[in-house]
């Protein structure tokens, strides 16, 4: 009888959050499959009494709270937030709803990478379902991307499109959106989880 093969040691992530939390439940449930790859080990947020942290405490996950009104400026609300996470050590962070702009302490740390709720780069930003329904475009969807120093401009990994319907209110829509949005950033982080990080990941593509 021959012994399997040991199973690979699981890839470390920390996951940062703002408000409900349902993507980070996806990642969660994933995460229990232990083919998926993944170890979530542990999960930030700029805010407290939020449903992502019951989410992340319900699952018997460390959790941390580094709130930018705790510290005397932005640059140490930064360095705080960038201590928090490499003392987990992960090999990159999802930003899975966090809402706020990361600084050079947090982006010299482990690879980031985030999840929007519209095809970038049209409407970046915090409004971008609200900002791609107000334009009139007829289809929209969500966008994975590495965190750099703009706002929702670093190097797109993967994109789902959703149709826009007539009736829809900027709720009706996020909510659709966020159905493939889930799917997404589970496929990515598992990918990336499993395949690596590629070295240097594509940058942003200026066009003249
Ligand atoms: C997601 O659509 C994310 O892209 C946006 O806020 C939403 C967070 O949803 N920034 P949830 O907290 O994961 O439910």
């Amino acid at each position: 009888m021959t012994t399997p093969p040991a199973a690979a040691e699981p890839t470390p992530i920390v996951v940062l959050v703002s408000g409900s939390g349902t993507n980070l439940q996806a990642l969660i449930d994933a995460a229990a499959d232990p083919d998926y790859g993944v170890q979530i080990r542990a999960v930030g947020a700029d805010r407290d009494g939020i449903e992502g942290l019951a989410r992340a405490e319900r699952a018997h996950i460390d959790t941390f709270v580094v709130k930018t009104a705790d510290h005397p400026d932005r640059a140490q609300w930064d360095a705080a937030l960038a201590a928090r996470i490499s003392a987990y050590d992960p090999t990159f962070v999802v930003c899975a709803g966090f809402m706020k702009i990361v600084g050079p302490a947090t982006l010299a740390g482990p690879p980031m990478i985030n999840t929007h709720p519209a095809l970038l780069p049209s409407f970046p930003g915090a409004h971008g379902v609200r900002d791609a329904l107000a334009h009139g475009v007829r289809i929209t969807g969500a966008t994975c991307h590495y965190v750099d120093d703009g706002v929702d401009t670093g190097a797109i990994i993967d994109q789902r499109a959703v149709r826009i319907e007539d009736d829809d209110t900027e709720e009706s829509l996020h909510e659709r959106i966020k159905v493939e949005e889930r799917q997404m950033l589970v496929d990515v982080v598992g990918r990336l989880a499993r395949t690596g990080l590629p070295e240097a990941p594509n940058r942003k593509v200026t066009t003249s």
